[in-house]
């Protein structure tokens, strides 16, 4: 028998913890002790007296449980004895060869997204099979600025595979054109990815077997291998800009059991550059989901820099590693200014800055009034067609994120 308050050791008392179900437990065996109460629920955490069964009623895993991860510590370290020894430079080691052992002395393909999973699952394969890699980056035309050149640069710095980038922009904007409604948008992207990122794997030659990705333990739950139900049916148009599961490959997926704070860390352990293993997701549509009606080349160059001249002043301001997501929309409208001596009638600009964990719900950033400033007068300064620059303040739900 393990120590008597092992789940509850070092925990303040009281303490916050975060319970949202309508059943509870009204009746608790004699066999088992409380290890903690609340007013309205008397058996929030019980041991068996004699055996190693311990039992939980609210949610040690979420963020509004901050005592949580000290009880989950307890509970694999005093309760189970544990050591918390692992290290990620182990998970490394363990999974090169896994990768090794699984690829033999076949091709691999990884379609590059820009994104910290599949940049993490690349280094990783890389590391394990080299050469007998080859990575795919398509362009579609819906890059933030200078996106292409930061994944050309950091993976050639940092990876020991071939990179081939595919600009495939004519193609999809002919595709988007005159298209404002947000599902069609996304359906034209989605279509148009696939076949060029086929037609992109068939050049690397007849002879690849296999494709990486990188597939995340959260994409597996919320793409309905469990806990299937409302979760997995928002998250289902995050599938664009992913590839369909009949491609003909078999999959490779390090990442398959980590979560997104582990990916980063595996990232750091491989060396590879805070700017790409600290970035903000991006969506695979990219600024499509951005923009708000009509993609054109002079919507897309517009959107850009003011997207740029936001990111700089978050980075400015220190605010990068402390955002979830922060981005620019362009939205349909025009509204009348005064510019000089003139009246201006340009675009309004939406600015979105969210803290999330899961992305599946969020908050929106209280930034700094001056930093808010600061975006709004370089904007309506700098970037020629836009009037007026607002700020998002709804939550998700019932809002999402991205705009479309
Ligand atoms: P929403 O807008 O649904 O987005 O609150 C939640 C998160 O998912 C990202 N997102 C996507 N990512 N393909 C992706 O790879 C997509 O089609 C897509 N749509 C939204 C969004 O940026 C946010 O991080």
């Amino acid at each position: 028998m393990k120590q008597a308050d092992g789940l509850m050791k070092n925990i303040a008392s009281p303490t916050t913890v975060w319970m949202s179900h309508g059943d509870q437990v009204a009746d608790l065996s004699k066999d088992f002790e409380i290890l903690a109460s609340t007013p309205s629920c008397p058996y929030a955490a019980v041991k068996h007296r004699s055996r190693d069964f311990w039992g939980v009623q609210f949610h040690p895993e979420v963020t509004h449980t901050p005592c949580g991860e000290d009880i989950l510590r307890n509970f694999l370290q005093q309760a189970c004895g544990c050591t918390g020894t692992w290290a990620m430079a182990d998970f490394l080691e363990r999974e090169v060869e896994r990768v090794r052992a699984q690829v033999g002395t076949d091709r691999v393909i990884c379609g590059l997204s820009g994104g910290v999973d599949s940049a993490v699952a690349a280094a990783l394969i890389a590391r394990a099979v080299h050469k007998q890699l080859t990575c795919i980056f398509v362009d579609n035309g819906l890059l933030r600025k200078n996106e292409r050149e930061l994944v050309e640069s950091a993976f050639r710095n940092h990876f020991d595979a071939e990179l081939r980038v595919v600009d495939a922009s004519e193609a999809f904007l002919s595709d988007l054109k005159g298209i404002e409604d947000p599902q069609e948008k996304r359906k034209r992207i989605g279509h148009r990815f696939i076949e060029v990122f086929k037609q992109a794997a068939a050049e690397v030659g007849p002879g690849v077997k296999f494709l990486a990705q990188g597939t995340l333990y959260p994409d597996r739950i919320e793409s309905g291998q469990s806990h299937a139900g409302t979760a997995a049916n928002i998250k289902l148009h995050h599938n664009v800009g992913g590839l369909p599961e009949d491609l003909g490959f078999e999959l490779v997926e390090p990442l398959r059991d980590l979560f997104k704070d582990e990916v980063r860390r595996l990232g750091e352990v491989m060396g590879l550059p805070p700017t790409l293993v600290w970035r903000h997701p991006f969506p695979g549509p990219g600024l499509a989901v951005r923009i708000i009606g009509d993609i054109t080349r002079e919507r897309l160059a517009l959107l850009r820099e003011c997207d740029h001249i936001l990111l700089e002043e978050i980075q400015a301001a220190n605010l990068y590693r402390g955002t979830s997501q922060v981005f620019a929309v362009l939205l349909p409208i025009r509204s009348v200014g005064v510019m000089g001596d003139g009246r201006t009638y340009d675009s309004v600009v939406g600015i979105r800055a969210v803290e999330t964990t899961d992305f599946m719900t969020a908050d929106f950033c209280r930034l700094p009034w001056d930093v808010l400033a600061r975006v709004s007068s370089r904007i309506v300064n700098e970037v020629r067609g836009v009037s007026r620059v607002v700020y998002d303040v709804t939550t998700k739900p019932p809002a999402t994120i991205e705009w479309e």
